[in-house]
């Protein structure tokens, strides 16, 4: 099979989050015990994808790149480019048309944290790779006036997307993560700024709608998508992950722990990337990690 690309979006002004946003940028500050961009990258590696491009602000990007680094220790290829200014989510395919070649691409935001059986990515990404077209999904939320909204019509077939609409037709918001044909790059080169001049995710769904070419699943509701907005919301996604590791002893988005299982790296590889870690509670999980596997 040939690599799965994806694209990591971890720009953006942080305007909601201010003032931690100016300590760091959103997608760096802590979700429980990693910075928040563990996540979503976790979510990508568990979906077999190892060439990952991250795109941040001029100012954040060396954080992202130090933090990261060319991702050959997680067995991964990172790639980085600069989004100059926030002009909307699907300028991330323009910025990253060299990336993607003639290829089919991925995106997840990267503050977007999924948590479950991971299998409704890898079935999109599946057939995404056998018949093109794209897959987004559906998650069903109490407040869906703040995001994309899907609505289904009666043969649970995608009927409408609009983004933020004020009178959703439906309570299912599309989570970031968004999976391309390599026709994205050409949709978004023909896209025109919305009204708020953003070149939107929303669009890009809806061209490949009208084209018969977007298929929308549901996500059910044994998984769980966190929201990170707001200074509550960071706060209740912290609270989450930490009960959860808490009651199991496992963690969760441990990106070298993943790595390893998903075969990117082996025994030495793991070894040789727990040698760089201080020593603390991290350090000692990915050594149980390694002894277990003996
Ligand atoms: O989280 C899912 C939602 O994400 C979707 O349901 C919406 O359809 C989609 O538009 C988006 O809505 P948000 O309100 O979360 O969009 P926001 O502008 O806040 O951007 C989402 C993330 O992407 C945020 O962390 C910042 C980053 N970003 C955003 C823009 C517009 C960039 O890095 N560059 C950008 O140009």
């Amino acid at each position: 099979m040939k690599s799965r690309k994806a694209i990591i979006l971890a720009g953006g002004a942080g305007t909601r989050l201010h003032p931690l946003t100016r300590i760091a940028c959103k997608q760096l500050l802590p979700v429980y015990d990693k910075p928040m961009i563990y996540y979503p990258l976790a979510t990508l590696m568990l979906g077999g994808i190892r060439e990952v491009l991250i795109i941040s602000t001029p100012k954040d990007l060396p954080q992202f790149r130090g933090l990261f680094g060319d991702g050959a220790h997680l067995g991964m290829r990172f790639d980085y480019a600069a989004q100059e200014r926030p002009a909307g989510i699907a300028q991330a395919f323009l910025i990253g048309e060299k990336f993607i070649g003639a290829d089919g691409v991925s995106l997840i935001l990267g503050d977007n944290i999924f948590y479950g059986k991971l299998d409704f990515f890898r079935d999109a990404l599946r057939v995404v790779e056998s018949d093109g077209g794209a897959c987004v999904f559906g998650y069903q939320v109490r407040d869906p006036e703040r995001y994309g909204v899907v609505e289904f019509g009666p043969d649970g077939k995608a009927r409408s997307l609009e983004e933020k609409p004020t009178h959703p037709k439906s309570h299912f918001a599309v989570p970031g993560l968004y999976v391309y044909d390599r026709d994205v790059v050409q949709i978004c080169r023909d896209l025109k700024p919305s009204p708020r001049g953003e070149l939107e995710i929303t669009d890009v769904n809806r061209a490949y709608l009208d084209r018969d070419r977007l298929n929308v699943r549901v996500l059910g509701r044994g998984m769980a998508w966190l929201d990170t907005g707001t200074q509550a919301s960071l706060l209740e996604a912290s609270n989450y992950i930490a009960a959860i590791q808490n009651r199991q002893g496992l963690m969760i988005a441990n990106i070298e722990e993943i790595a390893f299982n998903q075969g990117f790296i082996d025994r030495a590889g793991l070894q040789s990337a727990i040698a760089t870690l201080p020593k603390n509670e991290y350090r000692e999980y990915l050594e149980a990690v390694c002894a277990e596997s003996k």
